[in-house]
């Protein structure tokens, strides 16, 4: 028998790519689908089992991260080895317009999914998805050891979510960890993230879509790596003797201005031409620069990034022109990369 694993956030970035990691580990995967009014399932369609599949290993359920009930429901009827919380409002910049929210769903929800596996009973391990964003204003390179100080509605509710696992760990014995993951791009990253707006950018300047990109501060220093191969170590973390925390990072700097300079190069095209500077898109508090240690995850799970920032760039602004070019063609857009 294999095992079973339910992951919230599964129709986002990481979910998508930790559910391929997992059914091709021969898991069945439970994934916690929100409703909407218009269809959210596209990074997943492709993998996709209806309710009529005869062996399914994939299958979708509504509930929500606010709906603890929900969750204790879901816990007990699908009984996971298990749990992956990927679920968030995951925006930092949208933290400020929607504080109390962020603060319900990333925050609090984390608390309620904790304790709906202490309410349901269900013997499972839980992974938290922590952010980088909760080191803030701290200098890098930052490791397990740096101090929280987070700079947004985001950050504080993830510092929340973070504690909340240390301590049922420590209070429930829980097989409770945080991955403290540092920014994590790929071709399913959504569109308002800096990094996808500027590779989508260059593929619609590029085609003659889109004549300006509009931008806020372009001197902040991010460490970027390729969402793949991050939840890899993920699953690595679940798979330890012992619950514990771990950075995950490249450990390589780069500025905003550095990945559009690389992206707009990948696309034939000078980034001064189009991109103007937009106040909208700049936060009341900013954090300056997230430079990851992760010599920890290296040392105790064996996990190392293999794709970099400038790697990344040319791989996002490829797979953006691939699929404007089948959009314009009329035909399907891949997603299964
Ligand atoms: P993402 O693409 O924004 O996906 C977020 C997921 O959470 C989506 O599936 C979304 O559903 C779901 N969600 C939102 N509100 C929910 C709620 N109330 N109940 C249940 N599900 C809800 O984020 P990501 O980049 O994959 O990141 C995954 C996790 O890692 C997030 O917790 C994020 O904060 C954290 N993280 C990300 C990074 C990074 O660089 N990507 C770095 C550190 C930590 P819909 O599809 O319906 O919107
Ligand atoms: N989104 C966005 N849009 N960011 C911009 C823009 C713009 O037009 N112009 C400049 N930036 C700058 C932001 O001010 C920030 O310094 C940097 O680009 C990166 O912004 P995002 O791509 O929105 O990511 P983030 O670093 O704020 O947050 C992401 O990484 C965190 C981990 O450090 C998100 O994925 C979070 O969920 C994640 O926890």
């Amino acid at each position: 028998m294999g095992k079973t694993a339910l992951i919230s956030g599964i129709t986002g970035q990481d979910g998508s790519y930790l559910a391929e990691l997992l059914l091709a580990k021969g898991y069945t995967v439970h994934g916690l689908l929100r409703r909407s009014s218009s269809f959210n399932t596209e990074r997943i369609d492709h993998i996709y089992q209806g309710p009529q599949h005869p062996e399914r290993t994939l299958v979708l359920h509504h509930a929500d991260l606010s709906d603890g009930v929900a969750l204790v429901n879901l816990l007990r009827e699908t009984e996971p080895d298990e749990v992956y919380n990927l679920g968030a409002q995951s925006h930092v910049r949208v933290s400020f317009d929607t504080p109390l929210y962020t603060a319900d769903t990333t925050g609090l929800g984390t608390l309620r999914l904790l304790e709906a596996i202490r309410a349901s009973g269900v013997d499972t391990r839980i992974y938290q998805a922590s952010s980088s964003e909760m080191f803030g204003s701290t200098p890098p390179p930052q490791n397990e050891d740096t101090p929280f100080h987070p700079r947004s509605p985001y950050g504080c509710a993830k510092v929340y979510g973070y504690w909340s696992t240390v301590n049922y760990r420590e209070a429930y014995g829980m097989f409770a960890v945080n991955g403290i993951l540092f920014n994590h791009e790929s071709p399913r990253r959504g569109e308002t993230f800096v990094t996808r707006k500027i590779t989508r950018a260059v593929a619609r300047i590029g085609a003659g879509l889109q004549d300006r990109l509009y931008l806020g501060n372009l001197d902040a220093v991010r460490d970027w790596g390729y969402a793949p191969e991050y939840v890899e170590a993920m699953w690595l973390m679940l798979q330890r003797d012992e619950p514990d925390d771990y950075v995950v990072a490249t450990g390589v700097p780069a500025t905003v201005r550095d990945f559009l300079q690389a992206a707009f190069a990948a696309g034939g095209l000078e980034w001064e031409r189009y991109v103007r500077f937009d106040p909208k898109y700049e936060r009341p508090s900013e954090v300056d620069a997230l430079v990851g240690d992760p010599a920890k995850a290296e040392r105790l799970l064996g996990w190392r990034p293999r794709t970099h920032w400038r790697e990344l760039a040319e791989l996002m602004v490829a797979a953006d022109r691939e699929a404007l070019d089948a959009e314009l063609s009329g035909a399907t857009v891949r997603i299964d990369r």
